[in-house]
């Protein structure tokens, strides 16, 4: 089969790879019909994660059709199309019985506080991903979903992994009626976080970042206020300025450890790794807020982190909430907002790679050329 492998930092190749066999009674093989490229996928590219090996394939956001099963299967059939969100769990664990389906303690030899994720380094459990023709599928009765037959593919591929943890981030807020919401990042995972604060009852939605074109679909596809954080000395400043010198009631940080906005920083950690990331967009969301107020952590850091205003937190009486998305959990609801016409998921879809251009499709994604938010990944007969 033809799949995405990493070769190196800033490497990506597509190449002849097997098509993965059953390990387990209860595998399931999918052939992908469509796969995304995530902003987590960055991390990996830019060498930024531990433990990425070389020949990995990437991709931990796919759907597909069911090509074969595992004897002990029987949720699914070949034929089926299914999307599978991007946790690998085992979902009968302690952490999985409370719905922590990120935190699955059974499925990851290689860390005890993330489970497994697909595509993403030995660090989360060393699964290959989806940016490929064919993907194994573990615990196939866990995870996978059949895909209703009204939603398509380009809608069902961001389930697995951007509209969920955009909503999952604004969930974690714990928006209250007419909050004001300031959401860090205007990726996919901002523009889902921001879009869906609205749906839970949020009377303001504020979006930064320092990219115009996506601060456009900020506005137009989120309904959201924009700033431009290169234009202002103090972002943070001008937060308070705009929000009656309280802040706001939540702030989202849907930027992570490869944060813009304090060069030395930018510099120190992600050119020269002396720690796992920069801390910018989560004390900028930690000093936004008002005090008792919440913070809501969806952007991905290393696990050893310095310079973070934890004391301002503890001072302020912040409650942070963070978590990798538990994905299936927020499919139920999710379901019914996209049937209902209240979120179109594929509206903020600017490419449709062939998967043989995937090299290309990276560097669009990660120099952020062509007016480029999401990616996906199409296998060729699709
Ligand atoms: N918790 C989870 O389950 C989960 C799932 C998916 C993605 N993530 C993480 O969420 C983050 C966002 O993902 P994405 O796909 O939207 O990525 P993305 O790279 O497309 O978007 C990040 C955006 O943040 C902007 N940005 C950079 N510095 C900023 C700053 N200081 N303030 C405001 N904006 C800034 C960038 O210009 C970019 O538009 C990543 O860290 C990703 O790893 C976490
Ligand atoms: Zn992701
Ligand atoms: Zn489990």
């Amino acid at each position: 089969m033809r799949a995405m492998v990493y070769r190196g930092p800033y490497k990506i190749r597509v190449e002849e790879k097997d098509v993965p066999p059953i390990e387990h009674p209860n595998d399931a093989i999918v052939r992908v019909t469509r796969a995304a490229i995530c902003g987590s996928d960055l991390h990996l590219y830019h060498g930024m994660m531990p433990d990425t090996r070389v020949g990995m394939t990437f991709g931990h956001e796919f759907v597909g059709v069911v090509e074969e099963v595992g004897s002990s299967v029987e949720r699914l059939q070949p034929g089926d199309r299914v999307m599978v969100p991007f946790n690998v769990y085992c979902g009968s664990c302690y952490f999985c019985a409370r719905g922590l389906y990120s935190n699955c303690h059974n499925v990851n030899p290689n860390a005890t506080a993330v489970g497994g994720i697909y595509g993403y380094s030995h660090t989360c459990g060393g699964y290959d991903g989806g940016q490929a023709e064919y993907v194994r599928v573990p615990f196939a009765d866990v995870g996978p979903m059949k895909i209703p037959e009204w939603l398509d593919d380009d809608d069902a591929v961001l389930f697995t992994d951007a509209l969920a943890t955009g909503y999952f981030g604004a969930q974690l807020g714990d928006i209250k009626e007419g909050d004001v919401v300031v959401v860090f990042g205007a990726g996919p995972v901002g523009l889902f976080a921001a879009r869906s604060a609205w749906l839970m009852g949020a009377g303001r939605v504020i979006v930064i970042d320092h990219l115009e074109y996506r601060l456009e679909m900020a506005r137009t596809f989120a309904y959201a206020e924009t700033y431009n954080f290169a234009e202002y000395d103090d972002i943070v400043v001008h937060m308070k300025r705009i929000t009656d010198f309280l802040g706001a009631d939540v702030a989202i940080d849907a930027v992570g450890a490869e944060a813009d906005g304090n060069l030395t920083q930018h510099v120190t950690t992600t050119q020269f790794k002396l720690q796992g990331g920069s801390p910018v967009a989560v004390n900028w969301a930690i000093d936004s807020v008002r005090k008792g107020g919440t913070v809501s952590i969806m952007g991905a850091y290393g696990p050893l982190f310095s310079a973070v205003k934890l004391g301002d937190a503890v001072n302020k009486g912040l409650t942070l909430r963070m978590n990798q998305c538990p994905v299936k959990r927020q499919w139920p609801r999710l379901l019914e907002h996209v049937r209902d016409g209240h979120i179109k998921p594929s509206d903020i879809v600017t490419h449709r790679i062939p998967l043989d251009q995937v090299t290309e499709g990276y560097h669009i994604f990660s120099a952020k050329l062509d007016g480029c938010i999401k990616p996906l990944i199409v296998p060729s007969g699709n």
